[in-house]
């Protein structure tokens, strides 16, 4: 049988972790439920597992990053791991170096596992085909494709709070055209039964035929959260926009920022959600952001047990 997912091995195993597109349910419930053991762990005193000890984890961050690269810092060390975080701007791609050849100097020093965060799409994936088998790659965001480690701690974060998936009506506010944390999320709802997720957002911050990844779309707040259960709120990426979106972060946030009022549309339990970082007063206004429907703290927290999980599996190392 041929393999078309790069992500899982000829048993259907996870080997890397590039994308939430196509991974069946069935990987994506088995990393929520590790993840739920792990918070266990991160509620003790003692906050470690002797699971990964003696394994070497290189986090490898050529984007800014302070959530994804501390947490899965964090969770490595959890589990053990030895860890080491590549400095990138005092590092020998300032001399030229491809990214490759950065991967197989450290994979000499005996990497067991790469994160790795990059601004072009596609280069977790490089790395996954290139490495020999045995090392495990983890995209931890590329360009504007995927961030599966965010997705997987949102569907956490929601399974926590509403329990299932098959009830709900959840919407993703915001710049989705230029967001790899929008597309993970749709493909992990999607995969996991949500019957009904809605993208709010105007015309220039969509991408084209976004509908044929089984969204609803909605280009005003008032209709888009009406009866909504989870709000997933994105960030305007201006370090991608190249040319005029929107008139202005004043007029933007008129329109579609996340305010009191906004909010009361939607469900009077629904949770608000932000993969972070945050822009006050641009996407979402501080009263929501530390209201009392804000879970943006709690995803950051379950992240680190996300993490644990993913590294976990990759590495064959049951709970
Ligand atoms: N959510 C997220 O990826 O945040 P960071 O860029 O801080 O890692």
């Amino acid at each position: 049988m041929i393999n078309r997912n790069p992500q899982l091995d000829s048993h259907r195993k996870l080997q890397h972790l590039l994308t939430t597109e196509g991974l069946p349910a069935a990987i994506l419930l088995q990393i929520l439920d590790t993840a739920e053991t792990f918070v266990g762990v991160t509620e003790r005193d003692v906050k470690k597992v002797p699971l990964l000890r003696g394994k070497s984890i290189f986090n490898l961050f050529f984007e800014p990053s302070t959530r994804t690269r501390t947490t899965f810092e964090i969770a490595a060390k959890r589990l053990s791991a030895d860890v080491f975080n590549l400095n990138i701007a005092v590092s020998a791609q300032t001399k030229g170096e491809t990214l490759l050849d950065t991967v197989d100097n450290l994979a000499a020093m005996d990497a067991d596992m790469f994160v790795v965060r990059h601004a072009q799409s596609g280069a977790a994936h490089l790395i996954a085909k290139h490495v020999r088998p045995g090392i495990h790659v983890i995209n931890a965001g590329d360009g504007r494709h995927a961030h599966p480690t965010q997705a997987l701690l949102d569907m956490f974060t929601i399974r926590r709070f509403k329990r299932e998936f098959h009830n709900l009506r959840v919407a993703i506010v915001g710049d989705i055209l230029h967001s790899r944390v929008a597309r993970s999320q749709i493909h992990a709802l999607t995969t996991l039964g949500v019957p009904e997720v809605r993208v709010v957002a105007p015309k220039t911050l969509l991408p084209s035929r976004v509908e044929r990844l089984g969204v609803h779309v909605f280009h005003d707040m008032k209709s888009g959260l009406k009866d909504i259960d989870v709000l997933m709120m994105l960030r305007l990426q201006k370090e991608r926009m190249q040319g005029a979106y929107l008139p202005s972060s004043e007029e933007y946030f008129k329109n579609y920022g996340l305010t009191p009022e906004k909010l009361s549309m939607a469900k009077p339990d629904a949770i608000v959600m932000h993969p972070g970082p945050m822009n006050r007063g641009v996407e979402i206004d501080s009263a929501v952001a530390d209201g009392n429907q804000s879970v943006i703290l709690p995803q950051v927290t379950f992240g680190i047990a996300i993490r644990m999980a993913v590294m976990s599996i990759l590495a064959g190392q049951p709970v």
